[in-house]
C-alpha cells in the first residue's frame, strides 16, 4: 500500500489540510499526532514535523516505522537568502544542506560526517511535480489578482536558528558561498528529513513559501504570513501536486 507523508512545522500550516482529510483517525506515536485520513483520492498521513532538525527528524523517523509511509512531502515557511526570493515567493527545494554543521577540520565545513557530502537531493520526480503545482496555483492566483511572486527551485539551507538579523542572512549566505553553495532560503527542518529519508530510502520534497527575508523584521513578517497565508498555500499547492499525482 502507498501511503503519503504531508509534513508541516507549525498547527497554522496544517489546520487547512486536516479540514479537507477524508476518514480523519488519529493516532499518537512518539508524544505526536498524526492524522491518517484520504485526500484527493490518496492515502496520506498529516503529522507536524515540530521546529527544529531534531524534532523534525523524530518526527519523520516515526512515520516510516510505525505508519509505514512511502513518500513524504514538506510544507511549510521559509526566510528568503537569495536576492530575488521575496516574500510572497514559493522554493520547491532541489536539495538541502544543514547550515549549522561543522565538524571542520576533521571534514569540511556543511559536510555530513560518514556521508561524504554536504547536499541531500530530494526526489527528483516528486520535487518537479511540486514545482508544477507551484507554478500552476501562482499562475491562477495572479489571474484573479495580478501580483509578481515567483516560483523558485533549488538549494535550501536548515539549521536549528531562526534568522532574524540582516548581518546574520548575509553572513550564511556568504559562509555557504565559500563553500559552493547558493541557498535560495532558510528553515529549521527540511534537512534533517531528508537526511532521514536517504538513511530509509523514502522519497522525500519539500515546499516553502517564502514568509520573511531572515532580515531584522523577520519575526514581524513570519507571524503575519503564517496566521493569515501558509495555510492557503499549503492547501492549494499540495492538493494541486496530489491531483498531478493520480493523472500519472
Ligand atoms: N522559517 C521561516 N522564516 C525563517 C527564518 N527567518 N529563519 C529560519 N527559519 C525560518
Amino acid at each position: 500500500m502507498s501511503r503519503i507523508a504531508i509534513l508541516s512545522a507549525l498547527a497554522q500550516e496544517q489546520h487547512g489540510l486536516l479540514a479537507l482529510l477524508l476518514q480523519p483517525q488519529k493516532v499518537q506515536r512518539a508524544g505526536r499526532e498524526f492524522w491518517l485520513g484520504d485526500l484527493h483520492g490518496h492515502s496520506v498521513v498529516l503529522a507536524l514535523s515540530r521546529i527544529g532538525k531534531v524534532a523534525a527528524a523524530t518526527t519523520a523517523t516515526a512515520l516510516i516505522e510505525h505508519l509505514a509511509v512511502t513518500r513524504i512531502l514538506f510544507t511549510g515557511v521559509a526566510g528568503g537568502l537569495a536576492p530575488d526570493v521575496q516574500v510572497g515567493d514559493v522554493v520547491v527545494a532541489s536539495s538541502f544542506v544543514q547550515h549549522d554543521l561543522d565538524a571542520s577540520p576533521i571534514f569540511p565545513r556543511f559536510e555530513l560526517p560518514l556521508y561524504g557530502r554536504a547536499v541531500l537531493a530530494c526526489d527528483e520526480i516528486l520535487s518537479a511535480l511540486l514545482f508544477q503545482a507551484a507554478r500552476d496555483h501562482l499562475a491562477e492566483a495572479s489571474a484573479a489578482a495580478p501580483a509578481r511572486h515567483r516560483v523558485h527551485r533549488g538549494l535550501i539551507a536548515s539549521g536549528d536558528r531562526f534568522v532574524s538579523a540582516q548581518a546574520q542572512s548575509v553572513a550564511l549566505r556568504r559562509a555557504l558561498q565559500r563553500a559552493g553553495h547558493e541557498a535560495l532560503a532558510v528553515e529549521m527542518e527540511g534537512a534533517a528529513v531528508a537526511q532521514v529519508c536517504l538513511d530509509y530510502g523514502v522519497p522525500f520534497a519539500a515546499v516553502r513559501t517564502i514568509s520573511d527575508r531572515a532580515d531584522d523584521q523577520a519575526h514581524l513578517d513570519f507571524a503575519t504570513f503564517v496566521r493569515e497565508v501558509a495555510s492557503q498555500y499549503a492547501c492549494a499547492i499540495i492538493g494541486r501536486a496530489l491531483r498531478l499525482l493520480s493523472n500519472k
